[in-house]
């Protein structure tokens, strides 16, 4: 079988520093916090082209914590998509503020700045800008509606590790950034993790302060905080993968690359780039007709895929009653859920495997039906 996804690929081809990495940390006696995370957060931010990195405890940590440094809460909207992983609506309501979902634009599949505009209210406070699938979200035209409008912008970059808008890396885009280290993720670790990256030092040491119960560096408790830290095993493991990040993601276009050109022609909508920006393939999403029945037959020849995400949020249990939607809904997020398909990608798939996936989707469509 060939995953659509395949994390365990990823540990084999850099299993001898991997192991290294955690010997290390087993070695050290120090298990908290403490140098190895703190060498990955320079390390980390450092690629951003930040200043500060904070190592928390998941991409959703990530969300929650950026969200509070920016003092959002109950009464506050903060306006995102429903097409989005449901950690980034889940992290809003988290704080005890209101998701105000948008639609996203039928090419890129990223918000659509015109849609925020329509939803800002007096109760508007921030915009989260979801990085889809690897696709930098149009960054300019929406700093331009937070700065025009008075909203902090937040990146939801968990998608898009080392990517690209106009040249500057994701992370760099706005007032925070918040990063995740699930293992299926372009810098996956070998469990949890996350990360948030700022410019701003005052957001940084408070993100800092509350994912550890709000103390300061004496550990007087300063507010509220959350026990969320970066695993010090997961920062030398990811520290490790770091250097292979760039090599990775290029391997993730050279393969995105081959299923553009064999793709050409089919009844398929392919992922669409722009050629100022770097995707990086988190997912290589196709949109069809008949969705189930292509990805039944790609079952049948072995090769996995997956659907991200079969269920718009402002749809699923128990989000549909907190979540602002705007009038006229979300015809473009809607009419993605029943037509999107994830194929296989991920740096340690084969030349040979990918030709597999590609014969089998041309087979399918020479079929009669
Ligand atoms: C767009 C998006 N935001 C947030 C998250 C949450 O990250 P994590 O699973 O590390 O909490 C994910 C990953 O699942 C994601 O894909």
């Amino acid at each position: 079988m060939i995953p659509w996804a395949n994390p365990l690929a990823q540990y084999r081809s850099h299993e001898s520093e991997i192991l290294a990495a955690m010997v290390r940390v087993l070695e050290s006696n120090s298990y908290i916090l403490g140098g190895e995370v703190e060498s990955f957060e320079r390390a980390f931010a450092n690629y951003c082209g930040m200043a500060h990195g904070v190592g928390v405890g998941s991409g959703t940590d990530a969300l929650i914590l950026a969200l509070r440094a920016l003092d959002i809460g109950a009464s506050d909207e903060v306006i995102t998509v429903s097409h989005t992983a449901v950690a980034t609506v889940a992290a809003i309501l988290a704080c005890g503020a209101t998701p105000v979902l948008v639609d996203v634009d039928p090419a890129y599949y990223t918000v659509d700045p015109a849609c925020i505009e329509a939803a800002i209210t007096s109760r508007s406070k921030a915009i989260v800008a979801v990085h889809l699938y690897g696709q930098p979200a149009d960054m300019d035209a929406i700093a331009a509606i937070g700065r025009r409008r008075g909203l902090r912008i937040v990146e939801d970059c968990a998608q898009a590790t080392g990517g690209r808008y106009r040249g500057r890396r994701v992370g760099g885009l706005g007032d925070i950034a918040c990063f995740s280290f699930y293992p299926t993720k372009n810098l996956g670790a070998i469990g949890d993790g996350g990360m948030v990256v700022t410019a701003d030092e005052a957001l940084a040491s408070r993100v800092r302060r509350l994912r550890q119960y709000g103390w300061d560096e004496s550990r007087n408790t300063l507010e509220i905080g959350v026990n969320s830290r970066l695993d010090s095993l997961q920062a030398a493991i990811l520290h490790a993968k770091l250097p292979h990040l760039d090599a990775d993601n290029v391997r993730r276009a050279a393969i995105a690359s081959r299923y553009d050109r064999a793709f050409a022609g089919l009844p398929l909508t392919l992922p669409a780039t722009s050629s100022e920006d770097t995707h990086v393939y988190h997912l290589y999403v196709v949109r069809c007709e008949q969705r189930d029945r292509l990805s039944a037959h790609l079952a049948a020849d072995q090769i996995g895929s997956a659907v991200h995400y079969p269920v718009p949020v402002h749809q699923q249990h128990g989000y549909a009653e907190r979540v602002i939607v705007t009038d006229g809904g979300l015809p473009v997020t809607t009419g993605l859920a029943d037509q999107i398909l994830s194929l296989p990608i991920y740096p340690e798939l084969s030349d040979a495997e990918v030709d597999l996936v590609i014969t089998s989707i041309r087979r399918y469509y020479a079929l009669p039906r």
